[in-house]
C-alpha cells in the first residue's frame, strides 16, 4: 500500500535512502528522486516505463541553486526566473558537469524549475540535494493533479505520495530555452506565451509535434486517456454521426441544444481559461473511469492558456 500523507519528514527520509516519493506542485504531481543517485533516478524511468532519451526536470527551492546546476544564467533567463519563480516555468540552461547524464539524457542542457507549492518547497529546503521529478504518471498517460490520481496509477509500487491537495494550475510548466540569446518555448504550459513575451520580448514557439521534438518528451501521443478520444470543432454533428455510442463530452461552452450523451463535464462555466486548465486532467481522469465508448473534447479559443490546453487535447487524441 502506498502511504498518502502530508509528512515532510517521512518524505525526506524516503528520498534520502534513494527511493521515490510523489510530490505535489502547482502544475501536476511529480515523481521525485535525488538527482545525484543514479539508482534512484533509474527507478523513476522503470516505474513510469519512460524511455531513457527523455530528460527530467530538476526542482529547486532557491535561485542560488541555479549555479549548482547550470554554468551560465543568461540575463533573459534571470528576468523570467524573477518574474515567474516560484512558479510554472522550466528554464533550459547549459548544465554543470556534475549534473548526471541520466537526468539530461546525455544532452549538455538541464531543465530547472522552482515549483510554487508550500509543502514541496519546505521539503526541498530540508534536503541536501535537488530532486528530479517528471509528472507522476505512466509514460504517455494523463498527468495526475490529485494525490489519488497518483495512488491509482502506482498503488503498492510507490512508497509515498506527499499529499498537497489538488494542483492549482493543472497543466505542466511552460518550458523555455534560449537560441542565439532569444527565448524559445519548447512546451506550452501553465504560463502563456503572451506572459513570457511581456517579460523578454521576442519569443519563438518550437512546440514540435513531429518524431524528433526539441523537448524530447514532446511526443505526438501523450496525456492520453485509455478511452478513444476525439477533439472536434462541431460537437453536435460528431454526435449525430456516432449513434448508439456511449459518449463522454468535455466542453467549455454550452452547446445551443442540450446534447444526449452519457456524461458531460464542463471545464468552465464562465469561459475562464485558467479554471479550464486547472480542471482539464481531472475531467479526463473522471471520464476515463466511466467505461465510455468515446470521449469527445471541444477545442478552446487558441489564445493564452487556450493554446496550451488545445496542445494537450491534440496530443491526447492522437
Ligand atoms: O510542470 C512540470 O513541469 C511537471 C512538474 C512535476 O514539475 N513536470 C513535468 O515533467 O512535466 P515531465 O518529465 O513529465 O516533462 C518534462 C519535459 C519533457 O518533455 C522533457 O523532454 C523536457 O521536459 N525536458 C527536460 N529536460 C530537458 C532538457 N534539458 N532539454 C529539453 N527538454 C527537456
Ligand atoms: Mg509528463
Amino acid at each position: 500500500m502506498t502511504l498518502v500523507s502530508k509528512d515532510i519528514l517521512k518524505a525526506a527520509e524516503i528520498l534520502s535512502r534513494d527511493e521515490l516519493v510523489a510530490i505535489p506542485t502547482e502544475t501536476v504531481y511529480g515523481l521525485a528522486a535525488n538527482i545525484y543517485s543514479d539508482s534512484a533516478i533509474k527507478k523513476i524511468f522503470e516505474l513510469k516505463k519512460r524511455p531513457f532519451f527523455n530528460p527530467l526536470i530538476v526542482h529547486i527551492h532557491s535561485m542560488e541553486q541555479v549555479m549548482e546546476l547550470a554554468v551560465d544564467f543568461p540575463e533573459k533567463a534571470q528576468l523570467l526566473a524573477k518574474a515567474f519563480w516560484p512558479g510554472s516555468l522550466t528554464l533550459i540552461l547549459k548544465k554543470q558537469a556534475a549534473v548526471p547524464d541520466l537526468i539530461t539524457a546525455g544532452s549538455n542542457t538541464v531543465g530547472i524549475r522552482m515549483p510554487h507549492h508550500d509543502l514541496t518547497l519546505k521539503l526541498l529546503k530540508s534536503l541536501p540535494f535537488p530532486v528530479a521529478a517528471p509528472s507522476a504518471n505512466p509514460f504517455t498517460h494523463i498527468s495526475p493533479t490529485t494525490a489519488q490520481h497518483v495512488k491509482n496509477y502506482f498503488d503498492g509500487a510507490l512508497e509515498m505520495v506527499l499529499d498537497g491537495g489538488d494542483c492549482k494550475n493543472g497543466i505542466e510548466s511552460t518550458i523555455v530555452g534560449f537560441e542565439n540569446k532569444e527565448a524559445v518555448v519548447y512546451r506550452l504550459g501553465s504560463i502563456s506565451i503572451e506572459d513570457i513575451r511581456a517579460v523578454v520580448g521576442n519569443v519563438t514557439l518550437k512546440n514540435n509535434k513531429d518524431k524528433a521534438p526539441n523537448a524530447p518528451g514532446m511526443l505526438e501521443k501523450h496525456y492520453a486517456p485509455q478511452t478513444k478520444t476525439y477533439l472536434v470543432e462541431n460537437i453536435a454533428s460528431f454526435i449525430a454521426q456516432h449513434p448508439h455510442q456511449k459518449i463522454g463530452l468535455l466542453l467549455h461552452i454550452k452547446e445551443s441544444k442540450e446534447l444526449e450523451v452519457a456524461k458531460t463535464i464542463y471545464l468552465t462555466e464562465t469561459g475562464d481559461l485558467k479554471e479550464a486548465a486547472s480542471k482539464l486532467y481531472s475531467a479526463m481522469h473522471d471520464l476515463d473511469k466511466l467505461d465510455l465508448d468515446l470521449i469527445v473534447a471541444q477545442r478552446l479559443p487558441d489564445t493564452g492558456l487556450g493554446k496550451s490546453i488545445n496542445d494537450r487535447l491534440e496530443r491526447a487524441t492522437k
